[in-house]
């Protein structure tokens, strides 16, 4: 297993590319088997997870070819189709669920593993089954598998109206998918508002659906009898981006991250400028510069609008090295703190009781060996190793591999004392 070692203490200057969002390109790869004709997806970010799903839709009988000279992934869905979704790849990726609505809506059927827990929670997919089932599929779950067909006398899904009992982002886009090619009108509420889903709503619509309200808690989708090609840009990842800017106002420096869209992170942002650091949106981009010590900023992770919980982690590591102390409230996944205990090793000071971590700050991190535990506590170990007195190894890196495209060497080009040890 490959792990990163890091040389803390140096600031980050410079200027960061920003890549497609792994949470676009993961459900709009998916959106390819509505259709038979070719699609084009530009920007597509490249990560573990990415390939995982390449092999997810290749191994159901869909073509997906990436241009070697300028990154463009060309998908066709046009061929034999078998829509299974195999457990040995599901157990890997969650985002796997994300087939069940597209094959479901073309084909009338789908057999996917059920994904089973992950680090960071038992993350059900009772919601994705539910909304489905009032769309008239059948589910049952057989053998660690759902087994989805069209309900009696169906020739295809139904148009319904589907209140979830909580927000889910990928329940929101498992729904919009098979609503496209469903039968008459269906009408999402308090669905997720994520900007991946309005890229996701976009891209439907450039291949024949017609879709309003993405983007807000209530969408409406009519139904069409069939969605032919399109070429789309994957949107610019606000996870990956964020993760940068708390990475600058921790080590300090003056870093520009192109094609970051700071409308896509206001929450983190106002954040980061209460805490001291200055950040401004740029002509394509994004403008951080930060020095000295920044004031430790309480938060609470909620659905977006408000502060992501995929960036907890990541300023949580920011609060430990700032002045005074704070909170933070993780209010998505029940057990999404285990990088607490590696950056306790590191020197923080955090307690812990139920869904609230409570931080107070010390001048720096002192080096030493960690274990990444997930995608996102793995990005806010590097950011201590990037603030620590002395060597931090980060063991484990696989986490970070799924979710960032070429973290280290980005990272380096802004000045990081950072390497791969390959192992
Ligand atoms: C998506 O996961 C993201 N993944 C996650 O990013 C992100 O953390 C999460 O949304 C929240 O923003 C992708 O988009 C591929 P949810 P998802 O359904 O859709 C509960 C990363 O680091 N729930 O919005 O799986 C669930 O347990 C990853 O890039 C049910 O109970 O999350 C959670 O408590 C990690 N039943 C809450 O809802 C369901 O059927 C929100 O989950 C569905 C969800």
């Amino acid at each position: 297993m490959d792990r990163l070692s890091i040389r803390g203490g140096r600031p980050l200057n410079g200027v960061v590319p920003i890549s497609g969002a792994k949470n676009a390109a993961l459900p709009e790869l998916c959106a390819c088997l509505l259709t038979a004709q070719a699609v084009t997806l530009e920007n597509v970010p490249r990560l573990q997870d990415v390939a995982t799903m390449f092999k997810l839709i290749r191994n159901m009988g869909v073509k997906v070819e990436r241009n070697d000279v300028d990154g463009v992934v060309s998908v066709n869905a046009g061929g034999l189709i078998t829509p299974e979704a195999p457990y040995d790849l599901v157990k890997t990726m969650r985002a796997s669920v994300l087939a069940l609505g597209p094959l479901l809506a073309r084909f009338g059927r789908a057999r996917v593993s059920l994904p089973g827990g992950c680090a960071i929670g038992s993350r059900p997919v009772d919601q994705h089954i539910i909304g489905l089932t009032a769309m008239g599929a059948e589910i049952v779950v057989e053998h660690g598998y759902m087994i989805a067909k069209l309900g009696q006398g169906l020739t295809r899904l139904q148009g319904a109206r589907i209140a979830t009992d909580m927000v889910t982002v990928t329940g929101t886009e498992n729904f919009l998918m098979a609503a496209t090619l469903a039968q008459g009108e269906t009408i999402l509420e308090n669905a997720a508002q994520e900007p991946e889903i309005g890229d996701l709503a976009e891209m439907l619509i450039a291949m024949g659906a017609k879709i309003e309200g993405h983007g807000t808690s209530h969408i409406r989708v009519e139904g069409v009898d069939s969605l032919h090609g399109c070429r789309h840009r994957v949107v610019a990842d606000r996870i990956e981006a964020g993760t940068f800017l708390c990475a600058v106002a921790a080590t300090g420096g003056d870093v520009l991250l192109t094609n970051g869209r700071a409308d896509h992170l206001e929450a983190v942002i106002e954040k980061l400028r209460s805490a001291g650091a200055s950040v401004t949106a740029v002509d394509g981009g994004i403008r951080i510069q930060s020095s000295g010590r920044l004031k430790a900023q309480s938060f609470r992770t909620t659905e977006y609008p408000g502060f992501p919980t995929d960036m907890q982690a990541q300023f949580m590591a920011l609060n430990c090295v700032s002045s005074g102390s704070a909170t933070v409230t993780e209010t998505i996944f029940e057990n999404r703190f285990m990088h607490v205990n590696e950056l306790v090793r590191l020197g923080a000071r955090i307690q812990i009781d139920g869904r609230i971590a409570v931080i107070e700050g010390v001048e720096k991190f002192s080096g030493a060996t960690i274990m990444a535990t997930d995608l996102r506590a793995s990005a806010g170990l590097v950011i201590a190793g990037l603030v620590g007195d002395g060597d931090t190894v980060v063991d484990r890196v696989y986490h970070l591999d799924r979710g960032y495209d070429q973290m280290e060497s980005k990272l380096r080009a802004l000045g990081a004392d950072i390497e791969r040890i390959r192992t």
